[in-house]
């Protein structure tokens, strides 16, 4: 081998051993940034993060709570509020609030018979209407607020009262 190889074969190995510690150290120092950036989580992650805890994590806080409970209330706001959708049929009112009462005559409650109501449409339809809207207490027993429900309108129970004084036997 001549001096001129030996020569060539020395700095080519120099060469060769910075280059590696050169690729040693850039790896070292990408690990390094790596650890130092933060990235954002990966979405889909997120996403499955938030549905799965979203049932007990739902509040109405914040922008998006502020929207629902928007939302909640005029769902509420619009929701029917009289009962049976505000149908005024009076023999179904009659037969589904009345009835448990005004049938048999429970409680003290005037049956449908021409005999315990002479002296309550004496009154007038007006207070017969007013007691059943308002509930009252007479001598006979308590006729509650609508019939107990009080989601009927006041014209609900007026024609359901009309639609018992009509049906007396
Ligand atoms: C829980 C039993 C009960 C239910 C349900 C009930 N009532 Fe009565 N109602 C009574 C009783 C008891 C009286 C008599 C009270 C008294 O005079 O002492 C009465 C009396 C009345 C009177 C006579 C009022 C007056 O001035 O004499 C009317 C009208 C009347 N009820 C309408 C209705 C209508 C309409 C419904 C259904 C929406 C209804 N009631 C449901 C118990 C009931």
């Amino acid at each position: 081998m001549s001096a001129q190889d030996r020569i060539f074969i020395k700095n080519f190995t120099l060469l060769i051993a910075g280059l590696m510690v050169f690729t040693v150290v850039i790896i070292l120092a990408g690990i390094q940034l790596n650890k130092l950036s933060s990235r954002p989580d990966n979405p889909d992650k997120v996403a499955a993060l938030e549905a799965r805890i979203a049932p007990v994590g739902q509040v109405y806080a914040g922008d998006t709570g502020r929207d629902a409970l928007a939302a909640a209330q005029a769902a509420a706001a619009t929701a029917p509020a009289a009962a049976f959708d505000g149908s005024l049929d009076a023999e179904m009112i009659y037969n589904s609030v009345c009835s448990a009462c005004h049938t048999s005559g429970v409680a003290g409650s005037p049956k449908m018979v021409k005999a315990d109501w002479e002296t309550r449409i004496a009154q007038g339809m007006e207070v017969m209407v007013q007691h059943a809207i308002e509930g009252y207490t007479g001598s006979a027993g308590v006729m509650p607020a609508r019939g107990g429900k009080m989601d009927l309108t006041d014209e609900q129970v007026e024609v359901t009262v009309q639609w018992m004084v009509d049906n007396l036997q």
